[in-house]
């Protein structure tokens, strides 16, 4: 039997339908608008399509957004001049520096540099502790929205077996964290490129996360039948299409729920993003004030 297809799309708005609500009434109640500023260097392609959602999708719930661009050749103390200007800017509660970065910019010497207030991405070293101890100030979009989509599908986290393959700072080890608070209580297993017999873990999954950015990783034979199966991965091919690090198409006839590319866990990524610009506004503005 085919599994059911976890829609993200149709989830992420009416999740943005319901922070639009939330938006509606802090702005009413305090006179601000929630404004997110978006910084992108360089010319990246899917950087540019993912900003330019990013900003519509604020747009949409009644936020503001700002879009600050700057050349591929841009130095570090440059972008570190502009991040400071948006720290100290209070119509921004918001900041997203969209990675990756050219080469000559550190995202470790960029990242620590916005200030933890207006980190809607989670990733100051500040926040990172925060979630670590399960007290978290932001919670880290994509891992967010992969909680969110079990979540409202009535996907049981606790007491499952979670694999997850790929360790990166923005999925695998944010997402690990997070399954393991008290509460969530799932039991992890983080895989990467140097696990060995992935297939035979990933096959012990109740729930199998794939983010490992490699087209079609995951075959049928990597899936025990009555797995949910969740696609992190956003691939372009050759030909132009999306695909997942998922074989979607053989996949889906062993697994219990899986979710697509496009329209799986991305759009949830968006969703959680406008929270945590939401959730920082909420933060710091107190009587109308921003503090
Ligand atoms: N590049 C890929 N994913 C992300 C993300 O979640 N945030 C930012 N800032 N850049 C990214």
């Amino acid at each position: 039997m085919s599994a059911m297809i976890l829609d993200g799309q149709s989830l992420a708005a009416t999740i943005q339908a319901e922070i639009a609500a939330e938006v509606a009434e802090f702005t009413h109640r305090t006179a601000v608008v929630p404004c997110l500023a978006a910084v992108l260097v360089g010319e990246n392609p899917a950087s540019e399509v993912y900003v330019r959602n990013k900003r519509r999708a604020c747009e949409r719930v009644g936020m503001r957004s700002v879009l600050e661009r700057l050349p591929a050749d841009t130095t570090q103390g440059e972008l570190l001049r502009l991040v400071r200007r948006l720290n100290d800017d209070a119509s921004v509660h918001g900041i997203l520096v969209q990675l990756p970065l050219p080469a000559q910019i550190e995202p470790s010497a960029i990242l620590p540099a916005v200030a933890p207030s207006k980190d809607v991405d989670a990733f100051h070293p500040e926040n990172v502790g925060l979630l670590v101890q399960g007290r978290p100030r932001f919670l880290p979009c994509t891992p967010q929205g992969v909680l969110e989509i079990l979540k409202r599908n009535n996907l049981t986290v606790a007491g499952r077996h979670v694999v997850i393959l790929g360790r990166s700072d923005i999925v695998g080890k944010p997402l690990a964290n997070m399954l393991v608070q008290r509460g969530v209580d799932a039991t992890v297993t983080l895989c990467h490129s140097r696990t060995k017999d992935l297939a035979s873990l990933a096959r012990q999954a109740d729930i199998l996360v794939a983010a490992i950015g490699q087209p079609r990783f995951v075959k049928a034979d990597m899936v025990r039948p009555g797995t949910v199966v969740i696609d992190v991965g956003i691939n372009r091919l050759a030909d132009g299409s999306l695909v997942g690090d998922v074989d979607f198409e053989a996949v889906k006839e062993v697994a219990s729920h899986i979710t697509p590319v496009p329209r799986g866990v991305g759009p949830l990524t968006i969703a959680m993003l406008l929270q945590n610009t939401l959730a920082a506004a909420t933060q710091g503005t107190v009587n109308g004030q921003t503090t």
